[in-house]
């Protein structure tokens, strides 16, 4: 467990060692439901949920409770408690389920402390206002890779201090999205991911928002973007990419919030390059046409004739 946080000598956390231990054992959990197998349930038309995700809901709760039992927690699967707390948890237990319901190992843990300041809890505040996000914890137990950030102490990977890439031009970048399990039908992504296709290395849908944030933190990837996440998607991740050096903005460039539902990660030097391809993408100019499948059958066909005529 300490090898896979920094020395004590490096930094001294306030919260990350209690909570990078609650998070190493949740993902053990999910470990070990991930090799036995699980039965899936539907929470939506293709949102699905398993007995992981709950179990390891419970077990958060009830260990960040006993550990801190001042805080808040606000879990993806419906946990709401001591929400007017000066401190809240949000909470994601189980992060990919898609990819963990089909055996595709690639999903996490992930844990986010927001430091609600007191004005926010004055009646007269608006009630989406955010406080600080001063610490964050993402386990992807596959690869025993643990994720941590304290605000103003630098993020970490394993020990290792994280600097996000310095790349600096987004057509030598590698970036990732996601899709949402909802309302898939009316979201747009699929011509951003077309776009950024041909304007980068390429375009990674690895099925986990807070490893494509950790991700961004530890330079793997310079960018990442989403339409449609939830805080306990974002809330740690946040952390780390800002820690590590880099920048999270809406898709205008307006400062992140926790409720945000668009999402803009990346290294801080081709930020300004993306925002511009967002404002130019969403005013509908050029814009490169998807090839319709029937025009490609179509040339196919030609193709093929061709060919027998020679
Ligand atoms: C999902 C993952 C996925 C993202 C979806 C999220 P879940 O979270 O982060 O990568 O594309 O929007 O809902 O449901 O697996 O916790
Ligand atoms: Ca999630
Ligand atoms: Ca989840």
């Amino acid at each position: 467990m300490n090898a896979l946080l920094p020395d004590r000598s490096a930094t001294e956390f306030t919260w990350v060692r209690d909570v990078a231990e609650i998070a190493v054992e949740a993902g053990s959990q999910l470990r070990r439901f991930f090799e036995a197998g699980v039965a899936t349930e539907y929470k939506g038309e293709v949102d699905l949920v398993t007995i992981a995700d709950r179990t390891v809901e419970a077990y958060l709760r009830r260990a960040l409770m006993d550990r801190f039992p001042t805080h808040g927690v606000f879990g993806e699967e419906g946990t709401r408690d001591r929400l007017d707390a000066e401190f809240r948890w949000y909470v994601d237990p189980l992060d990919g389920t898609t990819n963990f319901a089909h055996g595709f190992p690639h999903f996490c843990v992930s844990l986010g402390l927001e430091k609600q300041s007191p004005e926010q809890r004055a009646p007269e505040m608006p009630a989406n206002e955010d406080g600080p996000i001063v610490a964050a914890v993402i386990y992807d137990p596959m690869r025993e890779e643990l994720f941590v950030a304290e605000a103003g102490k630098g993020a970490w990977r394993n020990g290792q201090r994280m600097a996000v890439s310095a790349t600096p031009h987004l057509a030598e970048s590698l970036v990732a999205t996601g899709f949402p399990s909802r309302k898939r039908h009316s979201n747009p992504n699929i011509h951003f991911y077309h776009e950024f296709t041909l304007r980068s290395h390429g375009v990674r849908r690895a099925g986990s928002a807070a490893l494509d944030l950790a991700y961004v933190a530890s330079a793997r990837l310079e960018a990442f973007w989403e339409f449609h996440l939830n805080p306990w998607d974002t809330a740690a991740g946040y952390l780390l990419v800002e820690e590590a050096g880099g920048c999270v903005s809406t898709f205008d460039g307006a400062p992140r919030r926790l409720d945000s539902r668009e999402v803009l990660a990346s290294n801080g030097h081709i930020h300004a390059e993306l925002l511009e391809t967002f404002e130019r993408l969403f005013s509908g100019r050029d814009l490169d046409p998807i090839a319709s499948p029937a025009a490609y059958a179509a040339r196919h066909r030609a193709a093929q004739i061709e060919s027998r005529e020679a």
